[in-house]
């Protein structure tokens, strides 16, 4: 008998600080208009000092825990998807793993800037559908307020802080992983990155004083880029999954500028009111967007049984990649 993986329980964790659009606008030359004109962002949540991605990891991970009586000790691997790591090495995921007590349980990091999750959850599915494991705790954290220029305004503005967990399994009932589809193009490297602190360009006097290990962005084809492979993966998707567009409850797309999503919406018809929106609330946590998005659709009671709901991210990389799932 064929198994299909199902997300059978959700939880985000996001940092208590919020910092407004006019608390961004007493730290750079910006305002409150611009922001939420370009981006549609409104507010953002900030880490405090003492959090980081692994301790957020850890609370979103206690919360999908509790809320699905699962036993840490119980899982068979956890993965983390973070461009924002506690450390180069070791593995954020591991830090969690001891945070949460799931003692002896296999741990991993991924590394797909925005599109970690989509990647993750398709990891998760293979692990699953190939009966290798069948309790996985996957993660997406995002610490961005470490590595993001405070005096950059074309940058700052833009990102937030949050965490999200999921249980993904063999049985039971939540969102089932029904088709995916992923893509890469290391040719535009260049348009999203943190330049120093790898191999390439170690940490330096240097690198720090030219700010070189904070992120930086090519926003305008960033934009771009964003749209056209989102649209495209999203067609790959619905074409294996062999639906359409119509058919979907929900869109629920990266969130890093809501002018993206209108335009990804508008290219599908997809209506206003069947499309996630919560980078006002959260603006852009990376790979936790999506989770994030996930997790307050179904908190706020908007996904019911048989709906068809349609991810897509697009991230650094660059790397990209849409999911179907389908609620029960
Ligand atoms: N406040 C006021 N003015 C600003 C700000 C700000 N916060 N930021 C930039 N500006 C200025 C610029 O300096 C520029 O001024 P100039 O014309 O005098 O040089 C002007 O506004 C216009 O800038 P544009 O680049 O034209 O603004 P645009 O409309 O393209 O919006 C934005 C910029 C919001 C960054 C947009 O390009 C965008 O959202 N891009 C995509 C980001 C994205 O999708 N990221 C996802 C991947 S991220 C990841 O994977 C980590």
């Amino acid at each position: 008998m064929s198994t299909t993986a199902i997300i059978t329980s959700i939880a985000s964790y996001l940092p208590e600080k919020i910092l407004t659009n006019d608390d961004m606008a007493s730290m750079v030359d910006t305002s409150d208009e611009w922001i939420t004109s370009r981006t549609g962002i409104r507010q953002r949540h900030v880490a405090a000092a003492d959090e980081f991605a692994s301790t957020m990891g850890a609370q979103a991970a206690r919360r999908v825990l509790v809320r699905s009586n699962t036993d840490p000790k119980s899982l068979d691997l956890i993965i983390v998807s973070t461009m924002t790591p506690d450390y180069l090495c070791p593995s954020t995921a591991a830090l969690i793993q001891h945070e949460i007590g799931a003692t002896g349980v296999a741990a991993v990091d991924i590394s797909a800037a925005c599109s970690g999750f989509v990647y993750g959850l398709t990891m998760c599915k293979a692990f699953i559908e190939s009966k290798m494991y069948r309790n996985i705790l996957f993660i997406s954290t995002e610490k961005n307020s470490a590595f993001v220029d405070f005096t950059d305004r074309n940058t700052c503005v833009l990102f937030g802080d949050g965490a999200c967990a999921c249980l993904i399994q063999d049985h039971g009932t939540g969102l089932t992983i029904r088709t995916t589809t992923l893509g890469a193009s290391g040719e535009g490297s260049d348009l999203i990155h943190i330049k120093a602190g790898g191999s390439r360009l170690p940490a330096s006097p240097t690198s720090y004083e030219e700010k070189l290990h904070y992120l930086k962005m090519n926003g305008k084809e960033v934009f771009k880029q964003a749209v056209r492979r989102m649209e495209e993966s999203i067609n790959v998707c619905l074409k294996e999954a062999k639906i359409e567009a119509p058919a979907l409850r929900w869109l629920i797309p990266h969130q890093a500028n809501a002018r993206i999503i209108d335009a990804l919406a508008k290219r599908f018809d997809i209506p206003a009111e069947r499309v996630a929106i919560t980078v006002d609330k959260f603006a852009n946590t990376s790979s936790s967007t999506i989770p994030i998005a996930l997790e307050f659709l179904q908190t706020s009671g908007l996904i019911a049984p048989k709906d068809l709901l349609l991810l897509t991210a697009f991230g650094g990389g660059l790397t990209w990649g849409s999911i179907l799932l389908e609620a029960s």
